[in-house]
């Protein structure tokens, strides 16, 4: 079982990216194969029409295609901004979707098509990014045809949420984290993936 790890956040220190850390390493301990990948390191411009005319889709769209492609599932672990997922994500994702068609589909739906997805979120707030999560939800499921999983989970108090060690603290919210990993690897074995 491979799995892909995505963390939304732009900053370093990022509450998401410790998030992801520790979800992965729950699906390490599970068995799964785990590649955290960096969509910050893809340095990809904001999606711009004439940009893509004069020079096409920016070649390190294709390492976010290729790694979707070899992997069983997505976890997306991402901070909202003003309630949306952040524009890092969306438009990583945007770029994807402009790949050139192959075999049929878009090639972006190609690697994404029945791909069970699960989200994750951590904010220092209250909802702990959840307002965006319904967002993301019908972004990857009407454009990309992922299947988002229902479970899912919203950190919030980011802040105070992790040791020093990079641990959740509180046993229950690692618990329900570990919940929504369960449930994503389960599903991607179901699905025979
Ligand atoms: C432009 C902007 C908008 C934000 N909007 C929200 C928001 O709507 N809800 C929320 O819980 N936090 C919001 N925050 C605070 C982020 O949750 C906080 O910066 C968090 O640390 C980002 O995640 P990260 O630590 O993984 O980078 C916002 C931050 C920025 C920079």
């Amino acid at each position: 079982m491979k799995l892909l790890v995505i963390s939304g956040s732009q900053r370093q220190g990022s509450f998401n990216l410790r998030l992801a850390h520790v979800a992965g390493g729950m699906a390490r301990d599970r068995g799964a194969e785990v590649q955290a990948f960096d969509l910050r390191a893809l340095n990809l411009p904001v999606y711009d029409g004439d940009l893509e005319a004069a020079q096409g889709v920016p070649a390190s769209a294709r390492t976010l295609h290729a790694a979707l492609a070899s992997s069983d599932a997505l976890l997306l672990v991402t901070p909202e901004y003003n309630g949306f997922p952040t524009p890092l994500v969306i438009n990583a994702f945007d770029w994807l979707s402009r790949l050139p068609a192959g075999e049929g589909l878009p090639a972006a739906l190609s690697t994404t098509t029945n791909k069970p997805v699960a989200l994750l979120s951590a904010s220092p707030g209250a909802l702990g990014g959840l307002r965006s999560m319904n967002l993301l939800r019908q972004y990857l499921q009407m454009n990309f045809q992922m299947l988002v999983l229902p479970q899912q989970n919203a950190l919030s108090r980011a802040g105070e949420a992790f040791d020093d060690a990079g641990a959740l603290k509180d046993p229950k919210t690692a618990a329900a984290v570990a919940g929504v990993v369960d449930a994503l690897l389960s599903a991607a074995g179901r699905l025979g993936r």
